[in-house]
């Protein structure tokens, strides 16, 4: 086993090889890389609009990951527990990542409810991964810093993900 490392939330995984996906925080393969390749850009310097837009994009993933945890925690199957358990733990991850390129303290997650069916849930989940897949867009192409677009084109891929696992029940 040899260990790699995601250049978008900088986690570590043990393996044989690339995984198709960052098992943490969910962004394509292309962005792992065996650990000395890695890169730390820890919390970068940015414009006043690329950290108002970082404000904006952590506190709708704190948003999401606090939604993702109460719509798991009231799943009516197995699958759609184990779909919401996950896309809370990667919006978590995602927040995580915001929090130190803006190089500030992770707020605490706030209280977010959610109905106890799953088909609501998953269509409160489409609402949600459709606003940050377009605002993630708008980021990436008006933020002067390549680490910023890097970053939210690597979440808009992500997001797209999740809003195509959003549309089960459609
Ligand atoms: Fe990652
Ligand atoms: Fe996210």
């Amino acid at each position: 086993m040899k260990p790699f490392r995601c250049l978008i939330c900088g986690e570590t995984y043990m393996g044989e090889g690339p995984a198709d996906r960052c098992p943490f925080c969910g962004v394509q393969g292309k962005n792992l890389v065996a650990a000395p390749e890695w890169i730390n850009y820890g919390s970068i310097k940015m414009s006043d609009e690329s950290y108002s837009d970082c404000e904006k994009a952590l506190s709708l993933e704190l948003n999401n990951q606090a939604f993702y945890k109460c719509a798991a925690s009231s799943a009516e199957t197995q699958i759609s527990e184990a779909i919401f358990k996950r896309l809370s733990k990667q919006e978590g991850e995602h927040a995580e990542l915001i929090a130190e390129m803006m190089g500030v303290e992770e707020p605490a997650m706030p209280q977010v409810e959610c109905t106890k069916s799953d088909e609501e849930n998953f269509m409160e989940a489409h609402r949600r991964e459709s606003g940050a897949i377009k605002f993630y867009l708008e980021i990436a192409s008006r933020a002067p810093e390549e680490r910023v677009k890097q970053v939210f084109r690597a979440l808009a891929e992500v997001e797209s993900e999740h809003l195509k696992v959003s549309n089960i029940f459609r």
